[in-house]
């Protein structure tokens, strides 16, 4: 099958080329591959930027979600049939989405929505999934509750407005004038350009804040929250609470307590609670996405397509930084 391959960490770009097929344990799904998305993971994964947290043996093919049609089931799996339409994230050592066919454990995977194309499916499973986790799981948003949502033009953030709207939530979000109608229809009440204003100097009083951006544009957060409130981040440092949580070693536990000892500060001074999300993969949560979007609840937001054959163009146009939704890559 074809497929993008790296050979090292800071590989220039992937290289499509012919490899040997996946095999497929009795607990897994071998999926013909339709389209995938591209996500910041990937090229963070590249760059080797995640290696504190995942370690990858080489050659290592990428790409973090997909949608397309199962073509053999394992002698465990019992929840899906050869022909199904599926969607998923995939465990995070078993990535490989740029793929023609890609071996997927079954309690990764979801059925594709069926008033969405796999294209528009594939849009989803990374970005609504921790969206989903974040606002149903950690900050577990109640009715009425004001949220900040940064950069809601973004693959995450044109899903988070919508989840957080959904769950009653009035949303502010930060993004340039030029994507103000898209977050607008999106349900965002309160649109900071960036650029001209700093959200920390226009908002007061907020219950939660879901950051995609880490830095200073985290450590601000905290100045928004109330007392008792909460600030998750995916893009921010890993604290030592996470690190545990997350099973890694002690040396790596202090590593995170030192770097992270700032919004330790800010979290004692202001009373807000610090999370950082490593986001997981789910089934199950991925079929209640489905749910929400077979009832028109929630909905994908696409960019562009690039072929198979454009891969390079399709990360160069993510590494800009500036998609309005997700970036999709069509495999067959
Ligand atoms: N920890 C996890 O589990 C996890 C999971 C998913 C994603 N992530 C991380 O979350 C981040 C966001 O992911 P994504 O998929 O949403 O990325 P993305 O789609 O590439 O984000 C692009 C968007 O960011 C906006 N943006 C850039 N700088 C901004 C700023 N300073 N203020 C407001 N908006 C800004 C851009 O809007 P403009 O064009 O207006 O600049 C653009 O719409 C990435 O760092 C990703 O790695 C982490």
């Amino acid at each position: 099958m074809k497929a993008a391959v790296i050979t090292h960490y800071q590989q220039a770009t992937p290289t499509i080329k012919t490899v040997a097929m996946p095999t497929p344990q009795p607990t897994d799904v071998l999926v013909k591959i339709k389209a995938a998305s591209i996500n910041p993971i990937d090229l963070k994964t590249m760059a080797g930027g995640l290696k504190i947290l995942l370690s990858y043996q080489m050659p290592l093919i990428i790409g973090s979600d997909f949608a397309g049609e199962v073509v053999s089931v394992g002698t465990d799996v019992t929840t899906f049939k050869v022909g199904d339409a599926v969607y998923g994230r995939p465990r995070k050592n078993r990535i490989g989405t740029f793929a023609e066919y890609l071996a997927v454990d079954a309690t990764d995977i979801a059925l594709k929505p069926r008033n969405l194309s796999f294209k528009e499916a594939a849009a989803m499973p990374l970005v609504g999934l921790t969206s989903y986790q974040a606002l149903h799981d950690i900050l577990q948003i109640k009715p009425g509750q004001h949220v900040l949502i940064q950069a809601g033009a973004g693959g995450i953030g044109t899903v988070a407005i919508q989840l957080a709207k959904r769950l009653g939530a009035i949303v502010a979000t930060t993004t340039s004038p030029r994507n103000f109608d898209l977050v607008r229809k999106l349900g965002a009440d309160r649109i900071i350009d960036y650029h001209t204003e700093n959200f920390a100097d226009a908002l007061t009083d907020y219950d939660a804040v879901f950051d995609t951006l880490g830095g200073k544009d985290l450590e601000q957060a905290f100045s928004i929250v109330k007392p008792g409130g909460q600030v998750v981040s995916i893009s921010g440092l890993p604290n030592a609470r996470f690190a545990k949580a997350y099973g890694l070693p002690r040396w790596k536990r202090t590593l995170f307590r030192l770097a992270t000892h700032r919004l330790n500060h800010l979290e004692k001074q202001t009373q807000v609670a610090y999370r950082f999300l490593f986001m997981w993969p789910s089934g199950t949560d991925l079929a209640e996405l489905t749910r929400l979007i077979e009832q028109a609840q929630l909905r994908p937001i696409i960019d562009r397509s690039f072929n198979f054959d454009e891969l390079n163009r399709a990360l160069a146009y993510a590494k800009n930084g500036h998609a309005r939704g997700k970036i999709i890559l069509k495999i067959s």
